[in-house]
């Protein structure tokens, strides 16, 4: 019997069933026990999003920590994370479909003036607004791993001019044209006129839209964040839009989680607010890479997509 000691701190304890079922479909008896409970002391493996920090490293007998999230940002902020115990992060295509298509979803919903059309239908006007010219338009996407791949890949088939940022360099083919290191991150800020942050939250991805980075995009240009709150820094981004400089962003991560109900945004119009749905974890099709990576190392070998704790992520 294995014994995985579950915490989730969004609050979704519906999924905590179907994650002992879908694991035991492919794992054989398992039992998922709360992370705070006595028993959780004695779990192989630790399934969590958000644990209270230092719990893990009670876990004496523990030999694999899975994030329930793509990012692990919420576990390397614990300093007592265990050293020696490897960190797996989910990389489920579910996902990155999701994530996707959420940033189609907000892009093209601001492109095409939804927000004013649904106030106009909301009023009964039959009326129209000049139709922007998105052909071509330059689109610039930070981050290009499992999900910021997919997103620039979609982007490129809907006719945009996708530009990507990623720390290293990448190639993603003819569609993409790609960008790399602070002198590649400049470029990209100068040149388009939606910008997509979908980065992981680390050392150097911690406030790196601020009022320097907003001051360099082209006036009028639109931000949209599907990465961490805390790469933004937020007040900066509010001048940005008030001013007038940006058109408007669309968020879906906030430097604090829930937003806090006397947060400036709710008031803006031009903010888009989505309370972290964008890409939510579905055990139905994680399944297969948590329980592949948990057989792994119970068989004493080493699991896909662990986290490289020096670079974090
Ligand atoms: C969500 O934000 C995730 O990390 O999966």
């Amino acid at each position: 019997m294995i014994t995985i000691a579950y915490h989730d701190s969004t609050g979704e304890t519906e999924k905590q069933d179907r994650w002992a079922e879908r694991l035991s479909q492919r794992l054989g008896p398992v039992r998922l026990v709360a992370l705070s409970s006595a028993e959780a002391e004695q779990a192989d493996i630790a399934l969590v999003w958000s644990p209270p920090p230092g719990r893990l490293r009670q876990l004496g007998a523990l030999k694999l920590i899975v994030s329930l999230g793509q990012g692990v940002d919420h576990l390397f902020s614990d300093p007592h994370l265990p050293d020696d115990v490897p960190v797996v992060r989910l990389v489920d295509p579910n996902m990155s479909h999701a994530l996707s298509q959420w940033v189609c979803l907000v892009l093209l919903d601001y492109l095409r003036d939804g927000p004013a059309y649904r106030k106009a239908a909301a009023e009964r006007r039959f009326d129209s607004l000049p139709q922007r010219h998105t052909e071509g338009l330059p689109v610039a996407v930070y981050g290009l791993g499992a999900i910021g791949a997919v997103i620039a890949d979609r982007l490129a088939a809907l006719g945009f001019a996708v530009q990507g940022w990623s720390r290293q360099p990448r190639d993603l083919g003819p569609s993409v044209q790609t960008f790399h290191g602070p002198d590649g991150f400049r470029q990209m800020l100068s040149a388009c006129a939606v910008h997509i942050c979908i980065l992981p939250l680390t050392a150097e991805t911690e406030g790196l839209f601020d009022a320097n980075s907003f001051a360099q995009m082209p006036a009028g240009s639109y931000f949209i964040n599907g990465g961490r709150g805390r790469q933004v820094n937020e007040t900066d981004l509010l001048d940005a839009v008030q001013s007038g400089h940006l058109d408007g962003a669309a968020l879906d991560v906030f430097a604090v989680e829930p937003l806090p109900q006397a947060h400036p945004f709710w008031a803006e119009d031009r903010i888009s607010i989505w309370p972290h749905v964008a890409a939510q974890t579905n055990p139905d099709t994680a399944a297969d890479q948590v329980s592949r990576a948990i057989q792994a190392v119970l068989d004493g070998g080493v699991p896909d997509h662990v986290v490289n704790k020096a670079r974090g992520y």
